[in-house]
């Protein structure tokens, strides 16, 4: 038996909101944007388009590279912080979207962290079900344009919307190694008030006070967030290599979460690992949360730059906090 990724797939709205633009709705300016983040640019979904459509967009590109219909999913694991609604799960929605109707379906929280959470559970699900899971698309997917307080200079600037989606493959046929390498998966309750959206749950249900008071926006403490971040992918990353004895020299490429470009420096410099290995798209597509690893791996992948056996190191950090690291062998 062998799970292999088998096709990858993501999307960005055509909208493209740039640093200029930023400069007229906020006191700010391109170069502080620029130099504090590395952001040149992201991608803005209309309001009409929600997190199932830009899902859509991603899991077909997916399921076409893949060459498997969306009736042969067994299951849909959406990692989201902007659902279409609390519930029904947008794994729902999106599995009515695309015509899945065979698959279960669940959405999953973990913030920025959430394709390498997703996967850490699908891939499992999958390991754990002897053949009865065949098939399954795994997904990040926000529209953090929806969530943003566009008033927020310390935050708007950051975020844009996207999604990525990859379908994994069980073949009780195959007997060459699994995708997955080595894991780790991790969270820190005691920060959840770092990064949060506070209104709108059972905590704090909607109400004129919180419309009000503006709570239904991400509020973020972006300096210790930074702090955390390099700490939670740096270790994560660390702890894969040790267990798998994967040396950094033998990473083909490393894929980190695309927050802040300086974020990912500090990051890379603890590892060892070159620049030139370390994946970034950030300038064109800012932070997209979930989607974020995903867009970057579906980016190399269609650009040709993913060998058979490459080792790939993906790691990202988020609220809640949460931050993983995924080491994959490209089959
Ligand atoms: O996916 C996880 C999501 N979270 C993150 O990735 C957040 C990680 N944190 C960061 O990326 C950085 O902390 C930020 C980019 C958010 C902020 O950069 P910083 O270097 O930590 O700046 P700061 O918050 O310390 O602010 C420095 C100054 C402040 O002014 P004073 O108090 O020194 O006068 C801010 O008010 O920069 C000011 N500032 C801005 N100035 C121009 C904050 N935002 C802006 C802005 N334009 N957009």
């Amino acid at each position: 038996m062998s799970i292999r990724i088998i096709g990858t797939g993501s999307y960005v709205p055509e909208r493209v909101l740039t640093n200029q633009d930023l400069e007229k709705m906020v006191d700010t300016t391109d170069e502080w944007i620029t130099s504090r983040t590395g952001i040149q640019e992201r991608h803005i979904a209309g309001e009409g388009v929600f997190t199932s459509d830009l899902s859509a967009e991603a899991a077909k590109r997916a399921l076409e590279m893949a060459g498997i219909t969306a009736d042969q999913l067994d299951l849909i694991s959406v990692a989201t912080v902007t659902p279409d609604t609390t519930f029904p799960s947008t794994a729902c929605v999106l599995q009515r979207k695309i015509g899945a109707v065979n698959a279960a379906c669940y959405d999953l929280v973990a913030a920025c962290t959430g394709l390498i959470y997703s996967l850490e559970v699908a891939y499992s699900l999958l390991k754990a079900s002897s053949g009865k899971y065949r098939y399954a698309l795994v997904l990040g997917a926000d529209k953090l344009s929806s969530i943003v307080d566009w008033t927020d200079r310390s935050t708007c600037i950051l975020f844009g919307d996207g999604s990525s989606a990859v379908v994994l493959k069980n073949d009780p046929d195959d007997h060459s190694p699994d995708f997955v390498v080595a894991s780790k998966i991790g969270a820190n309750g005691n920060y959840t008030d770092l990064l949060k959206l506070p209104a709108g749950g059972s905590a704090m249900p909607a109400s004129h006070a919180t419309v009000d008071n503006r709570l239904h926006y991400i509020h973020m403490a972006g300096k210790e967030v930074f702090k955390l971040a390099v700490n939670g992918m740096a270790d994560s990353c660390k702890y894969v290599m040790n267990v798998s004895g994967v040396r950094p020299e033998e990473i083909a490429w490393v894929i980190p979460h695309q927050a802040n470009k300086r974020i990912i420096s500090a990051a890379a410099q603890r590892l060892n690992l070159p620049l030139e290995r370390v994946y970034v798209n950030i300038e064109h597509i800012g932070n997209t949360s979930a989607a974020s690893v995903g867009i970057c791996l579906d980016e190399l992948n269609r650009a040709g730059k993913l060998k058979t056996g490459d080792y790939i190191l993906t790691t990202a950090f988020g609220g809640g906090l949460t931050w993983g690291a995924m080491l994959m062998r490209w089959t």
